[in-house]
């Protein structure tokens, strides 16, 4: 199988790296020049809770020196989804699969527009990582990767690709539910990701200060309000308690819109809990806390310059 993961950063580090042990042709592909030739020449070097290891990618900015691909795999950031996949034609054959392994909700609806809902997969992975410099990366979090057709079913393919990637020491499932996995994945984010860019805390320490925790849970119980209306079957049977779980499982993570909003980028808040304020348009469930968040954090994003 011929696998590209899109995105050099942190999470794409780590999937490239992961997958480069099997015996599959693994590329990473990042469209800066500069960056890919560094990455090629010293290898991703991986610290951390897998311990200190280094692994040899095939890095290159150019789709077509890839050619067309059984599997790509989406890191990207969720604003850069619709950019990278300009610039993929030259690896899209007639059965390659697209997979997101991003945060956030709309991310395979864009994927589908270009590849198709046939060959569009949704995922999540609960692997934490940090990037802490260009093809540097550390191992924070271990966690259950999980992906889907958008129909549900299971096929071949996806049993090769779940195999493929136990093998390379992924935890892997399937889920016929990609919408569940998605929305249930975003409740995390909603409760953690904000939170901890507005606060500068690690994810752990949210849920020691009653401020934060009850900011957490009200962001939480908002976004499940809007899932339970849109009869969106979500996978934990409290929710609630799962985010509360994974501050604690994540305590010393900084969560990845921390890290961007410490690096002064632009975050994913559209596609978390401004996903989850779009999304309770129209249903008559107000969520101010939601609304609140996302216009701080892009008060932040849009201020870094002039910040005392
Ligand atoms: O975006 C993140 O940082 C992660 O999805 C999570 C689970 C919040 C852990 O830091």
């Amino acid at each position: 199988m011929k696998i590209t993961i899109i995105g050099p950063g942190a999470m794409g580090c780590l999937l490239a790296s992961f997958l480069s042990k099997s015996r599959e042709e693994i590329w990473l592909l990042d469209k800066n020049a500069e960056r890919a030739l560094k990455i090629r020449d010293q290898g991703i070097k991986i610290e951390g809770i897998s311990g200190n290891w280094q692994a040899k990618v095939n890095v290159t900015a150019k789709a077509e020196e890839i050619g067309p691909q059984d599997l790509i795999i989406i890191a990207v950031k969720s604003y850069d989804t619709k950019g990278a996949l300009k610039d993929i034609k030259a690896m899209l054959g007639e059965s390659t699969l697209v997979l997101s392994l991003q945060n956030g909700l709309g991310n395979t609806e864009i994927i589908s527009e270009v590849a198709g809902q046939e060959r569009t997969l949704g995922g999540a992975t609960n692997h934490g990582a940090t990037l802490l410099a260009a093809g540097s990366i550390r191992h924070a979090g271990r966690g259950e990767t999980v992906f889907g057709r958008m129909d549900g079913k299971i096929t071949a393919e996806l049993r090769y690709i779940r195999e493929l990637f136990n093998k390379a020491g992924l935890e892997t499932r399937i889920t016929k539910d990609i919408k569940a996995l998605l929305w249930s994945k975003l409740i995390i984010n909603v409760g953690i990701n904000a939170l901890t860019a507005i606060t500068r805390l690690n994810n752990g320490r949210l849920i020691e200060f009653d401020g934060s925790r009850k900011i957490l849970e009200e962001a939480v119980n908002e976004a499940i309000k809007v899932a339970k209306k849109k009869r969106i079957r979500l996978i934990y049977d409290d929710p609630l308690s799962k985010v509360e779980a994974v501050c604690e499982a994540t305590a010393a993570n900084v969560s990845s819109m921390l890290q961007d909003v410490l690096k002064q980028r632009r975050t994913e808040i559209d596609f978390i809990n401004g996903a989850v304020v779009r999304h309770a348009q129209g249903l008559g469930i107000p969520t101010p806390v939601n609304a609140v968040l996302t216009n701080l954090v892009k008060a932040i994003e849009s201020s870094y310059a002039l910040q005392v």
